[in-house]
């Protein structure tokens, strides 16, 4: 998963450059370049790591051209280095790529046995070499393009800079997203309308399959065939504004502490507190009564959100929910009934695994509501109904707040659908909404932990494994809390539900694990408080995050614990999620590891 963008201004191209990969960096950091013409003629520059070393290289080689292309990359074949830095050069074609090329081997062989010379070990390269064999047949650059790209296996998004073209960028499509943005005799090309939004908020998205000829006079779009396209512009909300860190150290430490104001705007959306009722926004036209089982797809912290979730549709709709990781949910033969609703929850829009189960629910006749953060996103556009999350521009690669916003949304969603099934009456659902509207103090509370997480954290990170259990709720907010400290502590960390751990996972316990129990004093806290005592008794080394009632009920021989107020059951993933992202942070912050852009991650991950 990458970011590219293309330029074609009037002029340095350089410089607008830079600031589209600053805001697509959040799709990779293994190593970052741009490709200009100068006089006509190829230049790159390339640096392994974050974008400020490609940054620090050009303000001492800096590159001239009006015309170029940048790439940011998270890698996929090839260690992170120079010389598998994007943009790729093979005689006077330049590219940069996001996606996979499944047949790059095959292609590479055949080019090989063709004379072509390989200097990288990335997928990419075939496609430099591809479309430069079309031109020394003496294609046009779109022709030479559009010949190539039938040879390509698996996904692609792709910018194109030919050497003595100096007024013209190519772009092409096929499962990565790619949109072009119009300027005032300027046009660029980008992954998407966040990298674009300083330039224009003109944009056109290309669809699969498409070519895009972008000149300072205009951009064309063709097909396979070389027919001419119409791809309307339309005017995206895109702030040109970099978010800053507010003061905070970290993006992360600034997204933990936005939660109670962020998720107060997301509920705002959905909630009468006044009526006491949940009031979804006029055009989701859905009626639960027609909806007899729900799918519920995502990855990472997103399905976490969902896998909280089911437990909310089973309990208050009465609905049967089926809920799988992206990534395996289209690989299976799930019996579909025509006409159900598939939710697709995710902070970007962007993820490649979620995308394509979007594609496959909707392929077996699944209405399709997401849960998103990113509204001008590929799924917002490929989805019947969006609930927005208002979590603002998430930053961190770790989600935090947006995490606690898909758990409003869906909570809400919930409720509406146990309403509109007659499981909830309006006695039912007047406590719950209040319980929703109390969040924002809940964890305005939970936030003031803070200084005892701080302390807590030196144990953590003394460790080199830890464990996080609960039950019911608990259990995915348990994965969660894990999941949260491996992204950024690189710590091996696990989630369990408490009552399994006896059946293999008690194994690990000894006295230098920390097991981390989330357990506020709901009907499982009996049970959860006898899996602590069976870790106790083993000496693993517990942290407790209860609630005054958990606490004030909770048996002496826990080593430390986290006492959050009394909170309705509904809520308490909500805000017992905060001193767990809080744990986590202070824990790296011992570690001194890189707590917005840890090793081998990025925020969006736009490949399977
Ligand atoms: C969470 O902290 C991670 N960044 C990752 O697991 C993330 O949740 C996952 O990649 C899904 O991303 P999405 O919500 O943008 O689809």
């Amino acid at each position: 998963m990458c970011g590219i963008v293309g330029v074609v201004g009037r002029g340095p191209a350089a410089p607008p450059i830079m600031d589209a990969l600053r805001r697509l960096e959040y799709r990779g950091y293994d190593s970052a370049g741009i490709a200009t013409l100068e006089h006509g003629h190829l230049a790159r520059r390339r640096a392994v790591g974050k974008l400020e070393n490609l940054e620090n290289k050009l303000n001492c080689e800096p590159l001239a051209g009006l015309v170029g292309i940048g790439h940011t990359r998270w890698a996929t074949h090839g260690r992170p280095n120079e010389r598998n830095a994007h943009p790729h050069a093979v005689d006077g074609v330049a590219v940069v790529h996001n996606g996979i090329i499944e047949n790059h081997r095959e292609l590479r062989d055949g080019l090989k046995l063709a004379g072509a010379r390989f200097v990288t070990n990335t997928d990419t390269e075939v496609i430099a070499h591809l479309v430069s064999h079309e031109l020394k047949k003496g294609c046009k650059p779109v022709d030479a393009v559009r010949l190539a790209l039938p040879r390509l296996e698996g996904a692609f998004a792709l910018a194109f800079l030919f050497e003595g073209y100096e007024n013209l960028i190519i772009g092409a499509r096929k499962g990565s997203p790619l949109a072009v943005g119009y300027g005032r005799g300027e046009m660029y090309l980008g992954s998407d309308a966040i990298a674009l939004a300083p330039f224009t908020d003109m944009i056109s998205y290309l669809e699969d399959g498409d070519v895009t000829v972008v000149t300072r006079e205009g951009i064309d779009f063709i097909n396979a065939k070389g027919e001419h396209l119409r791809r309307s512009p339309a005017k995206v909300a895109g702030s040109a504004v970099l978010v800053e860190k507010g003061g905070h150290r970290h993006f992360m430490l600034k997204e933990i502490h936005e939660q109670p104001r962020v998720v107060g705007q997301t509920l705002a959306q959905y909630v009468d507190v006044v009526g006491g009722r949940i009031s979804l926004p006029k055009d989701v036209r859905l009626d639960f009564r027609d909806i007899t089982r729900l799918s519920i797809t995502a990855c990472g912290t997103a399905f976490y959100a969902g896998l909280i979730a089911r437990y909310w549709f089973e309990r208050y709709a009465g609905l049967p929910v089926e809920i799988d990781i992206a990534s395996e949910f289209r690989y299976r033969s799930v019996p579909f009934d025509p006409g159900n609703l598939a939710i697709f929850v995710s902070q970007s829009g962007e993820t490649a695994d979620t995308l394509a189960s979007l594609e496959f629910a909707k392929a077996h006749g699944q209405r399709i509501l997401s849960v998103l953060n990113v509204a001008s996103s590929t799924m917002a556009r490929a989805s019947e109904i969006v609930l927005p999350t208002l979590a603002g521009a998430e930053v961190g690669v770790a989600s935090t707040k947006a995490f606690t916003c898909q758990l409003a949304t869906l909570a809400c969603l919930a409720i509406a659908a146990g309403r509109a099934r007659g499981v909830l009456s309006a006695d039912d659902e007047a406590p719950l909404v209040r319980a929703l509207a109390d969040v924002p103090d809940y964890m305005t509370c939970a936030l003031k932990l803070e200084p005892k997480i701080r302390q807590l954290a030196h144990r953590i990170a003394s460790s080199r494994d830890a464990l996080f259990i609960g039950r019911g709720t608990n259990y995915p907010l348990a994965l969660e809390g894990a999941l949260k400290l491996k992204e950024i502590t690189y710590i091996h960390a696990e989630g369990y539900a408490a009552g399994e751990l006896k059946h293999g996972p008690i194994a690990l316990v000894d006295k230098d694990l920390p097991v981390i129990v989330i357990a506020p004093g709901d009907m499982s806290f009996e049970k959860t408080m006898s899996n602590m005592q069976e870790v106790i008794a083993r000496e693993g080394r517990t942290i407790l995050v209860t609630d005054h009632k958990g606490a004030s009920l909770a048996a002496p021989g826990s080593s430390a614990m986290l006492t959050l107020p009394d909170m309705p059951p509904l809520v308490a993933p909500l805000v017992f999620a905060l001193p767990l992202q809080l744990l986590a942070y202070h824990t790296a912050l011992v570690l001194g590891t890189d707590v917005d852009q840890p090793r081998n991650l990025a925020k969006s991950v736009t490949v399977e």
